[in-house]
């Protein structure tokens, strides 16, 4: 498929080359999401960018929270750049990732208000989680034992995506996952 954004190009951001993606954090994120989006952008285990002209225009930050379930933490696009699809860019490539990862699961957490964010995941086959689901280890959405890690604030929602069915015979029937 061609780029939507002439010249992007996706990359990996490693270590300081990370604080390139400051500014997209600053334009996406406000008040305690910034401060958390910038803690995360430092700790986390894959952080994957577009640039045009060495600026980097988006940002994904990517976790496998276990093996088998990643999370999107955050995506962010300065605004400027914006809904000219460098956001699904970055989404189809965290999946990419995702899958070839081999994880089942993929989950992202956004304002409940947020219509941009909301789209951008549902474009892609991501829908609403409910609190009461059954466990993603037994074929559902639920979010059991995984969503302190995920550290969703009050109003924000849990959206899902099931990349791959749970293994037939029992392989991926553990114990709930409590
Ligand atoms: C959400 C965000 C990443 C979208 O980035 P973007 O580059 O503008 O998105 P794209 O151009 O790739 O759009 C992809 C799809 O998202 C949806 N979308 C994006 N912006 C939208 C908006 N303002 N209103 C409604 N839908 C929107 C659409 O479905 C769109 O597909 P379409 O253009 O075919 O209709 C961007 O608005 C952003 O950085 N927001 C602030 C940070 C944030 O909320 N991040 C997400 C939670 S971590």
């Amino acid at each position: 498929m061609e780029p939507a954004v002439p010249g992007g190009r996706l990359v990996d951001l490693e270590g300081a080359d990370r604080e390139r993606a400051l500014p997209a954090i600053r334009d996406g994120f406000e008040g305690i999401y910034r401060w958390h989006a910038k803690r995360t952008l430092r700790d986390i285990a894959r952080v994957r960018a577009i640039e045009v002209d060495r600026e980097v225009v988006g940002v994904a930050m990517l976790e496998l929270l276990v093996p088998e379930v990643g999370y999107v933490y955050y995506l962010a696009v300065r605004t400027p750049w914006r809904h000219r699809g460098v956001g699904v860019r970055l989404l189809d490539d965290a999946l990419d990732w995702f899958r070839a990862s081999r994880a089942r699961v993929v989950y992202a957490a956004a304002e409940e208000h947020n219509t941009a964010s909301l789209a951008l995941f549902r474009s892609r086959g991501f829908r609403l989680v409910d609190r009461a689901e059954p466990g993603w280890r037994e074929g559902g959405l639920g979010a059991w034992g995984l969503r302190s890690r995920m550290r969703i604030v009050f109003g924000e929602v849990l959206l899902g995506l099931r990349l791959a069915p749970e293994p037939a015979g029992g392989a991926g029937r553990g114990p709930r996952q409590v």
